[in-house]
């Protein structure tokens, strides 16, 4: 596998794969690599003749300073993780690299997709998202590129950019990987102590309480039921529970004609804010 840091040598390999005639699946990533980004990655290398995955963690999209500053950063053993799933090449740029210049940031709008959840609650992060999946789309130009539903609303947002700005790839979203009790794979899971740890899946517990009662109870009293549920779960603070459009994510008041629905769930448990989705059938 092959580590690239500079933008320059990232063009050049990007383009010798293009002439060469091979396709690229691309996995970008801010690192702390876990099951559930190899599993993005193992399902590009079936794919695609070359698998490039990117870490970088990205500046512009923290609406948090601290959450920024203390990201984890294991980038030693996420290149290790990489050799073992197929991954050709590795691009690590630096900030300095990937935003030479102090320039105001370019200001994208998603319309309705980001006046809700996490749009409505961190602020410029949607934008920063924007900004770094489009310089890296632009350098990588792949084939396939792979997000998670995991980040249910960001797989919305991407194909809104890849759409208005014509990107000419295929947009792929993986279904969420989880640990064995429940709670989402994520980066930010390594920043719970053992208490916390355990208490994290009541995120998990909470979506499965409001699918149970899905079309049995109106939607303000699931609602009800999850955010009672969760505040008798000590040491979790919802920050909110919503039954959303899986493709508008707007709210969705009466699922009574409704085929499908997103369930969508933030809350904060110690240092950090967790956030989750199911997508339920309703046929
Ligand atoms: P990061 O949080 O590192 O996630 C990289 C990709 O892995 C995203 O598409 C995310 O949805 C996916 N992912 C994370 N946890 C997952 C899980 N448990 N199961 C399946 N997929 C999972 O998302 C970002 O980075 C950044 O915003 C990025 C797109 C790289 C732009 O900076």
């Amino acid at each position: 596998m092959e580590v690239i840091k500079q933008v320059s040598t990232i063009r050049q390999r990007v383009q010798a794969f293009r002439c060469g005639g091979k396709s690229i699946g691309f996995v970008p990533t801010m690192g702390a690599l876990h099951e559930g980004h190899l599993q993005l990655l193992q399902a590009s290398a079936q794919e695609n003749d070359v698998t490039i995955c990117s870490i970088f963690v990205n500046p512009t999209q923290f609406n948090n300073p601290d959450d920024y500053k203390l990201y984890p950063r294991t980038l030693d053993q996420d290149t290790e993780l990489l050799k073992t799933v197929g991954c050709d090449v590795l691009f690590a740029p630096s900030p300095e690299e990937v935003y030479p210049q102090q320039q105001p940031l370019l200001q994208f709008s998603f319309g309705a997709l980001e006046d809700v959840m996490e749009g409505e609650r961190r602020p410029g992060h949607f934008n920063g998202v924007a900004t770094i999946v489009s310089k890296l789309f632009h350098l990588v130009q792949p084939h396939r590129a792979y997000f998670g539903q995991k980040d249910l609303q960001q797989v919305a947002i991407v194909r809104q950019l890849v759409h208005t700005l014509s990107f000419d790839l295929e947009l792929v979203c993986y279904p969420t990987v989880r640990e064995e009790d429940g709670l989402a794979m994520s980066s930010r899971n390594t920043r719970l102590n053992e208490e916390q740890r355990q208490i994290a899946p009541s995120l998990y517990k909470g979506l499965k309480l409001a699918e149970a009662q899905l079309r049995k109870q109106p939607v303000a009293v699931i609602k009800a039921t999850v955010a009672a549920y969760l505040e008798s779960v000590e040491g979790v603070e919802l920050e909110y529970f919503e039954i959303a459009d899986p493709s508008t994510l707007q709210p969705v008041e009466d699922v009574t004609n409704v085929q499908e629905v997103a369930l969508c769930i933030a809350a904060v448990v110690g240092p950090v804010r967790l956030i989750d989705n199911i997508l339920v059938n309703l046929n």
